[in-house]
């Protein structure tokens, strides 16, 4: 509880210009692609197309908006049977708001590095 509190709080002071710069966050998170080559999210790329807003993924509310937990810990891990069903990166790579992971679009090497 404390903790939603804290993160309520830091997400606010956020819409301040300069924290909002969002330079201080850490920008590439690497996975490792499960034997299709590592897939580089791009925090920077992201909030420049989305605009700087935390909670359009970090909602402290939980519930629909709460995509990704800023502990990286409590995301369970990604596959791309959820992705497609509308998880993780899937809530907006749908082929609606961004580019598709579905298995049919053959998008698979903009976010894999492998084939
Ligand atoms: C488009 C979605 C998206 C937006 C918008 C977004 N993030 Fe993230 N964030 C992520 C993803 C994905 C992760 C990694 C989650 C994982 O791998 O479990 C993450 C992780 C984090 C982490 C943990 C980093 C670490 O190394 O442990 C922090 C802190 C964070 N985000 C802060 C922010 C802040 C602050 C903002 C707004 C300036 C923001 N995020 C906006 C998607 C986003
Ligand atoms: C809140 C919506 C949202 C989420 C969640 C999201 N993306 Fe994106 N992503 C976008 C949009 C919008 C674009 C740019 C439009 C396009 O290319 O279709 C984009 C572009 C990209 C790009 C191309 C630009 C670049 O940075 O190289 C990659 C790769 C990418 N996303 C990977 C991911 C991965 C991996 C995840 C999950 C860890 C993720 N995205 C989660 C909305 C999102
Ligand atoms: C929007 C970015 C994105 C796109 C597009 C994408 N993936 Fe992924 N994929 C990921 C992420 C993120 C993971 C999680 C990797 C990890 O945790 O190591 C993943 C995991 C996987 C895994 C291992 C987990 C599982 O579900 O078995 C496989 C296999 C995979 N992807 C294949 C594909 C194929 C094939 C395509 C094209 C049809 C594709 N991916 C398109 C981002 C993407």
């Amino acid at each position: 509880m404390k903790q939603k509190v804290l993160i309520a709080i830091v997400l606010c002071l956020l819409t301040l210009p300069g924290i909002a710069s969002a330079k201080w966050i850490k920008d590439i998170m690497t996975y490792e692609g499960g034997g299709m080559g590592k897939v580089e999210y791009s925090h920077f790329n992201h909030l420049e197309t989305l605009g700087k807003n935390c909670p359009t993924c970090h909602s402290p509310q939980g519930g629909k908006d709460r995509i990704f937990n800023i502990v990286r810990a409590k995301n369970p891990p990604m596959t791309m049977a959820d992705m497609e069903a509308g998880k993780a990166c899937g809530a907006c790579h749908n082929g609606d708001r961004a580019f598709s992971v579905a298995e049919d679009e053959g998008n698979c090497s903009i976010c894999h590095q492998e084939e």
